[in-house]
């Protein structure tokens, strides 16, 4: 991956896949609503030179200061933002601009993130149950454990951690939350070994917590609610022929990408008049670029693991 270097605090996944999809050109608008250490970003404003511009949004001041600081001069033609991209209209818009040429999401946590034990996203590391991408606001995962039923955290177990063993995990998260035994993301991880089989341990690539925490991170950001409601939104932000291209880790994500992108290209089944009498779209929004999701090649994969389950996905809005 060409922005990947050695002391690279985050390797940009599929960068030259989503340079190729997004196309950037002098003097174009686009935004990077998940900015992260600014590696894809320093992408398109290469690509873009001398003049396109990157609105830069993260939810996560830390990553902003370093993104600022690895862009160097380049820093000049970004204008930074500190929020979420699911108000990527109000960001736009509070900044004069109507529409964008290209819109770029690459969902998760940075390494930046999970290497900081304070942050608690790693279980390899000891630091307060806390899994906030945006550490200024919003419950920590402790505090989600402790507030949810024992059902409801099975639930978020199962479904955004696809942990199997998640009945048993929450029944025991939630009697170590009361018995004051869950402190750090260690005793996390402890607990969460404690329920699963010793023999799929063995078996087992992943370590035992690596679900749980997922699951919680998603749900401590509400992840797929941010991705839902930018997904609704992020056509009506594009210039005509503008891109989106979304890189996606969890199939419940790409699941969503893939059913928008492909609803945008619908059109109705009735004949032009009537469709329109109906109130049925008549020309299609956006085109899809990817048939199927693009993956990281064998050799990404070897430089950066994280690439493994990298899904990308990229559509373009009509010319009018
Ligand atoms: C995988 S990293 C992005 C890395 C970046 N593309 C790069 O090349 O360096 C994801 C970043 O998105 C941010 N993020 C996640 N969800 C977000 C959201 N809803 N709004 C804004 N930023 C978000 C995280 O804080 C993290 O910094």
């Amino acid at each position: 991956m060409a922005t990947s270097t050695q002391n690279a605090p985050h390797l940009s996944v599929l960068a030259d896949e989503v340079i190729a999809l997004l196309a950037p050109r002098p003097g174009g608008v686009y935004c990077d609503g998940t900015l992260g250490a600014g590696g894809h970003t320093a992408r398109i404003l290469e690509a873009s030179a001398p003049s396109g511009r990157v609105i830069g949004c993260d939810r996560d001041e830390m990553a902003l200061a370093i993104a600022k600081e690895r862009l160097g001069s380049a820093a000049d033609r970004v204008t930074f933002v500190h929020g979420s991209f699911e108000d990527v209209d109000k960001h736009l818009h509070g900044l004069g601009i109507e529409s964008v040429d290209g819109l770029l999401l690459d969902l998760g946590v940075s390494s930046m993130q999970l290497d900081l034990r304070e942050r608690g996203f790693s279980f390899m590391q000891e630091g307060p149950i806390d899994m906030r991408m945006d550490p200024s606001q919003g419950e920590t995962a402790l505090e989600l454990i402790d507030r949810l039923t024992e059902r409801e955290l099975m639930i978020i177990l199962r479904d955004y951690g696809e942990e199997r063993f998640s009945k048993r995990i929450a029944e025991r998260l939630k009697a170590d939350v009361r018995e004051d035994k869950l402190r750090t993301t260690l005793d996390l991880a402890d607990a969460v070994s404690a329920c699963i089989p010793a023999k799929l341990k063995q078996k087992s690539r992943i370590h035992p917590a690596t679900r749980t925490f997922q699951g919680l991170r998603i749900a401590v950001n509400r992840e797929l609610a941010q991705l839902e409601h930018f997904l609704s939104i992020f056509d009506k932000l594009l210039s005509p022929g503008g891109r989106c291209a979304i890189i996606s880790f969890h199939s419940l994500e790409d699941r969503m990408v893939k059913r928008c992108f492909r609803d945008l290209a619908k059109t109705s089944n009735l004949p032009p008049d009537l469709a329109r009498q109906a109130g049925e779209r008549v020309d299609p929004i956006c085109t899809p670029l990817t048939r199927k999701p693009i993956l990281a090649t064998e050799e990404e994969i070897q430089i950066n693991a994280r690439s493994r389950s990298a899904k990308l996905r990229a559509c373009q809005k009509f010319a009018a």
